[in-house]
């Protein structure tokens, strides 16, 4: 089962994305040949999801080489690492808190550094190389997490997901939702609960039109829902996304997360995690050094080009919250399920990168 659509691909020096602003009314492509227009469409979410940002954002350092490449002589190698240096830092700031964007352009960073003193044409071949491989692998690595997810999957299972962590929020297949299409792809009879998530309804537009497409069978709910269904023992497992999982297992996802976690935790309720293993930052201790992005007051204010609140009115708008990791029952990565203590099983996971 292959999706028929590519949230990201590249040809003709061009990176071409599945505007996710338009879905799911009309499919449509937005074309990209600077780094800038790169780092807009991450800002303002043409393409989202924590590894398709990594992977666009890869695409954006090499067209920053590109650009940059005029300056490429031997006198002014030092104005092209400058050069590039800011282009990389410009993107990482798009977003502030998947870290598979700052994981994706430091990769191609060390690349452009270990060929600095090579030829133009071998630097600008060896980043889109690196970019085109970041992209494949992040399809391969997402088809083995749904293998090894589908296991924790019974045969009769009714999965609770929220936002949307599908091949539009990476480069093909999905973390979490690529999970649930493998357990349905081999065969498992499960029924999926998708929460809208307000305020950019990423389930709604998203998910939905994901799960539509697969044939799986599902229903939409509004977040609040999740909590009756939960507590009414409607739901078997809870399957979510991250962008951020940090060395002591707490897991930064989208907003509402945490409330899914507390509710699985009353109500005993098996809560999951999957991430590549890219979405693990090793370098912070907790969930509290996360840096959570705050967004626009529109977002919450209207539905659309629709005000819903009055003018003038206050909003505190997070993307992302996070939650603690005695919430969180399993990790499921490409390199298999992580458990408690997670400070020892991540500390393994770091030590097999060396
Ligand atoms: O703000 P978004 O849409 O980029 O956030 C994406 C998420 O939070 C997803 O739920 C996710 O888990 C990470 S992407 C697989």
């Amino acid at each position: 089962m292959e999706e028929n659509f590519k949230t990201i691909d590249f040809f003709e020096d061009t990176l071409v994305l599945l505007d996710q602003r338009a879905l799911p009314k009309r499919v449509t492509y937005v074309h990209c040949t600077t780094y800038k227009e790169v780092e807009f469409a991450i800002r303002d979410m043409i393409v989202r999801g924590a590894p398709a940002i990594g992977a666009t954002a890869a695409y954006g350092v090499y067209l920053a080489a590109r650009e940059f490449s005029s300056l490429h002589n031997q006198t002014d190698d030092e104005a092209f690492s400058a050069a590039m240096e800011d282009a990389a830092s410009y993107l990482i700031k798009s977003r502030p808190t998947a870290v598979n964007l700052a994981w994706a352009v430091d990769l191609m960073l060390k690349e452009y550094k270990r060929l600095k003193e090579e030829s133009i044409d071998t630097i600008l071949s060896s980043l889109l190389n690196l970019a085109d491989t970041i992209k494949r692998e992040d399809i391969q690595t997402n088809r083995m997490m749904g293998k090894i997810g589908s296991a924790l999957i019974p045969e009769k299972a009714t999965i609770l997901t929220h936002c949307n962590t599908g091949a539009l929020a990476t480069a093909g297949w999905g973390t979490a939702l690529g999970v649930i299409k493998t357990a349905f792809e081999e065969g498992k009879d499960i029924f999926v609960y998708a929460d809208e998530t307000r305020p950019r309804l990423q389930g709604a537009r998203l998910t939905a039109w994901e799960l539509t497409q697969a044939g799986i069978p599902s229903a939409l709910i509004s977040d609040s829902v999740a909590a009756t269904l939960i507590r009414d023992g409607k739901i078997d497992l809870v399957i979510l996304g991250g962008d951020r999982v940090a060395a002591n297992g707490d897991v930064c996802n989208k907003i509402g997360t945490f409330m899914l976690s507390v509710l699985c935790k009353v109500y005993g309720v098996p809560f999951y995690s999957a991430v590549p293993v890219s979405t693990i930052d090793f370098s912070i201790a907790s969930g509290k050094d996360i840096p959570i992005e705050l967004r626009a007051s529109e977002e919450v204010t209207r539905i659309g080009s629709e005000q819903i609140a009055p003018d003038g009115m206050q909003v505190y708008n997070p993307a992302f919250d996070v939650t603690p990791n005695e919430n969180v029952t399993g990790i499921i990565t490409e390199k298999g399920i992580l458990y408690p203590p997670y400070t020892s099983s991540i500390e393994e996971i770091r030590k097999t990168l060396q």
